[in-house]
């Protein structure tokens, strides 16, 4: 069993990324919303726990707080931001609405030495922190001791040495803290005597063992799509079950050009023979007819992906189970009961409740360059890992308006030569995704002596960690320039092309 730690969500924006740094370290966490705070922290008896930050104010009636447990069980307890307030409220400090709001970058006078900043900041001294916060600490409660202020917040930190809890009113966990590392680091392995055994061959044979005492003897269909996560859920399928796993891959008409073919023969040579492929472009366009809503869309997918599963599962029989590749963006940004919805990723609230298989989603707690990570340990060619990510929607959330086979012809033709440039200039390596979408409305061109009424291309290619944030790759404008020429003359239908500046918050990755 590894060492765990609790992750209590209030609901922050960058409380996924507390998960990611404490990962980084070697150290298994999950985020579990402060509503069932108190049935996980029972069933996972984590070694440490972190309250994240929100946007709530406990000065509020029926604020979020943490199970009192926590803080009975004597565990060592970081709380961030809001989660710094809660402690202190809980244990009988008081909490003031704040008059300075601190919204950025801060500066943090350390008080007094504190075993979370051994080694970095010593007494007297100053040093750079993020903060975002409106109410502060007013008063520390009985038995902590003031390690930290700002200008305008007295208490920027503090703790309870003996009890190994400790309040920060800054976020240790954002780039924007170029200490915090290893403030989290500090409280993981010396206050909370972490081992750091984390590691992804211990993912693997945990998830193994789990796979194997869930399934017992029945059949398991896996869903893939060529991409990286699918293909190490399949990898990671059959290591623990072998032949009692089928793999299925579904062309809906909705990949980029030549993929499908591509993704069979890649998939079938290089690693996993047992490979069934379904064509349902047919149904899958007769589905999406009129549709132009994006989480209309993305529902209508979901249910004939789920459809297709089932009608080849009860031709195998016995089968219980679809695997599929989620990860933890995907279930972050499809809503919980703290974090805003931003869109419904099809394979998390998108399946239709009267489907029968139970869902299997070993990936579920981790970002993609741990996917990866795994999938180089499992062997995975190069090719299938390093893979740009493509949304399981596919080409349909990059055609905004309705979906049609012409449509999808159209981007599938810019998308191809704006990848082919990249390709040829050599600019992969930087770029996390590119792609080319249509867009619904028409402007005016003119081509040879001809007036046209065409469609804009957007090309997009973005630069991004986890896909949790991105920024537009910086291209040279000589090559823009060089695809939209190729493409308002290559490609049938458009007539003017465009490159989407835009970082990633505030617009997202895919268009819709
Ligand atoms: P956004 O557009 O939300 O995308 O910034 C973040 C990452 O998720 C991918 N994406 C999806 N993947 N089903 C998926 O399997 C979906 O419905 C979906 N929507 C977005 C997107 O390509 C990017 O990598």
């Amino acid at each position: 069993m590894h060492d765990k730690i609790l992750i209590l969500d209030f609901g922050s924006q960058v409380t996924q990324l507390i998960a990611r740094r404490v990962r980084e370290m070697g150290v298994y966490s999950e985020i579990v919303p402060f509503q069932s705070a108190e049935a996980a922290f029972r069933s996972m008896n984590p070694k440490a726990v972190i309250l994240s930050g929100g946007p709530a104010s406990v000065l509020e009636a029926n604020a979020p707080c943490a199970p009192q447990a926590i803080f009975e069980a004597g565990l060592p307890v970081l709380g961030i931001c809001y989660g710094e307030q809660t402690m202190c409220a809980q244990l009988g400090g008081a909490v003031e609405a704040g008059h300075h709001r601190e919204f950025g970058r801060a500066f943090l006078e350390i008080e007094e030495d504190s075993p979370l900043f051994d080694g970095i900041w010593a007494r007297g001294t100053r040093h750079q922190v993020w903060m975002s916060h409106g109410d502060q600490v007013l008063r520390e409660p009985t038995g902590f001791e003031v390690t930290a202020s700002t200008d305008t917040c007295p208490i920027a930190a503090f703790e309870d040495r003996a009890g190994h809890r400790f309040g920060v009113q800054f976020h240790p966990e954002v780039s924007h803290t170029p200490d915090g590392r290893t403030v989290l680091m500090r409280f993981l392995f010396d206050e909370a005597g972490l081992r750091g055994d984390w590691t992804s061959e211990s993912f693997i044979e945990d998830s193994i063992r789990d796979i194997r005492a869930r399934v017992g003897e029945a059949r398991v269909l896996c869903a893939v799509s060529g991409g990286v996560d699918s293909s190490v859920v399949a990898a990671l399928m059959a290591e623990a079950l072998g032949d009692q796993v089928t793999c299925v891959f579904v062309d809906h008409g909705l990949l980029r050009k030549n993929e499908a073919e591509q993704v069979v023969r890649a998939f079938t040579e290089a690693f996993h023979p047992n490979l069934v492929a379904i064509d349902a472009r047919a149904t899958f366009f007769a589905a999406l007819a009129g549709v132009t809503d994006p989480e209309a869309k993305r529902k209508v997918i979901g249910a004939e992906f789920v459809r297709a599963f089932e009608a080849h599962a009860d031709e195998l029989q016995g089968c219980d189970f679809l695997a599929q590749g989620t990860l933890y963006p995907d279930v972050i940004e499809s809503g919980s009961p703290t974090a805003a919805k931003i869109k419904t990723h099809h394979n998390v609230g998108g399946l239709p409740d009267w489907m029968k298989m139970t869902v299997i989603e070993p990936l579920k707690w981790l970002f993609k360059d741990e996917v990866r990570e795994i999938g180089r340990k499992l062997g995975l060619p190069a090719e299938m890992v390093e893979r740009e990510p493509f949304p399981g929607p596919g080409l349909a959330v990059r055609i905004l308006g309705e979906v049609t086979p012409e449509r999808v012809a159209i981007v599938q033709e810019a998308d191809a030569i704006f990848r082919d440039e990249i390709r040829a200039h050599d600019l992969h390596p930087g770029i996390w995704q590119s792609y080319a979408a249509l867009l619904d409305v028409r402007s005016v061109g003119v081509m040879g002596d001809e007036r046209t009424y065409q469609h804009p291309i957007v090309l997009r290619a973005v630069q991004s960690e986890d896909a949790m944030t991105a920024q537009a790759f910086p291209f040279d404008f000589r090559f823009l320039e060089h695809v939209a020429n190729r493409i308002v003359n290559e490609v049938k239908g458009v007539n003017r092309v465009l490159y989407d500046l835009t970082s990633k918050p505030p617009a997202t990755i895919e268009w819709e």
